[in-house]
């Protein structure tokens, strides 16, 4: 078991890596609550969600349980779950558990950080992507209009990491996850990323898989303490996201997981971090890994300007400046105004490349 604290500009909160967690809940509670409401999907109820019932048995718990997928992040289940709380009597001394993935935890964070003002709730993350979803205290729903476009900065609790609930993920969802753990690498740790090259990630031990959670984790923490808000480090954790969150909207959410798009903007960040500042990045290695753990490559299919468009929307550029995240060497990430006209010829020539990988 790995432990690690969190400080925030709420409260600290405890992250506890391991084995079986999720059988430990009730002992890793800080404190004694009148009701806990249990929220999780369709998937993970079959699969977890008696278990952690089991351990909260001398308490009086409720479950809402929504259908799984990104599209679930909608005002529309925000308010049933509101209207749930209400009904099942929860006051400002109950506790929300998110049991599940991203969306689980973000729906259920900000639930938790407007329902009577703000009541408690812990993260028992369920995917790998969720190492990062569920540090950092930024929880949102949707708006047709945008991803996350409605949410709060409301730290966790606790959150309560059972790596053996993660053996059910499939491949693609364990590339997901992998793929924001490499990206944690890119920004901070050459050694981290030179470990994560030589691995195949459907192949791992439990100590690898705690160890790279832990890692990854902790890269996250330290840069979410140095800047809350996203005013000006945290951006970095960005890496990779112009060109995925376009990717993404431009094949329809589902085609692809949100860190296979995000693996692919990587590379993209990487060649024109290599243009931008006359360096050599480790791009060959990077993309040998992707190969071997079978990430998707083709954006044959998607248009330029579609993804040019797109990428201006995107929450870092100001006045229709695209904004990126680049690497002036393994570990020094920063970010870079960049013009249409060169991210245009840029981009083509990369769909290009990614055709002939
Ligand atoms: N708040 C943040 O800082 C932050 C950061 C990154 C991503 N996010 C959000 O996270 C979301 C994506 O999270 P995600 O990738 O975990 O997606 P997800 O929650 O949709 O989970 C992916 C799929 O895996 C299934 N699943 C979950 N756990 C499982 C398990 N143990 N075994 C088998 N299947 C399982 C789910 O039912 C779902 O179908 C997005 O909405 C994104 O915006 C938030
Ligand atoms: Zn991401």
């Amino acid at each position: 078991m790995k432990t690690l604290k969190v400080k925030s500009s709420l409260h600290d909160y405890k992250i506890t890596i391991g084995s079986g967690m999720r059988f430990h809940t009730q002992k890793l509670l800080s404190k004694s609550y009148t009701s806990i409401m249990i929220i999780t999907d369709d998937v993970i109820e079959s699969l977890y969600l008696k278990d952690l019932k089991n351990t909260l048995k001398d308490q009086k718990v409720f479950t809402y349980v929504l259908p799984n997928g990104e599209a679930e992040k909608s005002i529309d289940n925000y308010y049933k779950i509101q209207t749930k709380a209400i009904e099942n009597g929860l006051d400002r001394n109950s506790l929300l558990i998110a049991l599940g993935g991203g969306v689980v935890g973000d729906i259920t964070g900000f639930v938790a950080a407007t329902y009577m003002r703000g009541i408690d709730f812990i993260q028992v993350p369920t995917t790998i992507l969720a190492h990062d979803s569920s540090v950092g205290g930024k929880v949102a729903i949707n708006h047709e209009l945008g991803k996350n476009l409605i949410g709060a900065f409301y730290p966790p609790q606790a959150v309560i990491y059972d790596i053996d609930t993660l053996k059910t993920l499939s491949d693609a969802e364990k590339r997901s996850g992998y793929a924001e753990i490499i990206k944690e690498a890119f920004i901070s740790d050459l050694a981290f990323l030179n470990e994560l090259f030589s691995i195949n990630i459907t192949n791992l031990t439990n100590e690898q898989l705690s160890n790279h959670l832990y890692k990854g984790i902790q890269i996250k923490a330290e840069i979410v303490e140095a800047d809350e808000k996203e005013s000006n480090i945290r951006k970095h954790l960005n890496l990779g996201h112009t060109l995925s969150h376009a990717i993404e909207s431009e094949l329809g959410y589902g085609k692809i997981t949100h860190g296979e798009a995000v693996a692919i903007g990587i590379i993209f960040a990487l060649r024109i971090s290599e243009i931008k500042y006359n360096i050599d990045l480790p791009i060959n290695s990077y993309i040998d890994w992707m190969k071997m753990n079978n990430y998707p490559f083709d954006l044959s299919e998607l248009k330029t300007e579609k993804l040019i468009h797109k990428m201006k929307s995107d929450k870092k550029s100001k006045n229709q400046v695209i904004q990126m995240v680049l690497l002036k060497e393994i570990g020094k990430p920063t970010t870079e105004d960049l013009s249409d006209d060169f991210l245009t010829e840029q981009l083509n020539k990369f769909i290009k490349e990614l055709k002939s990988l």
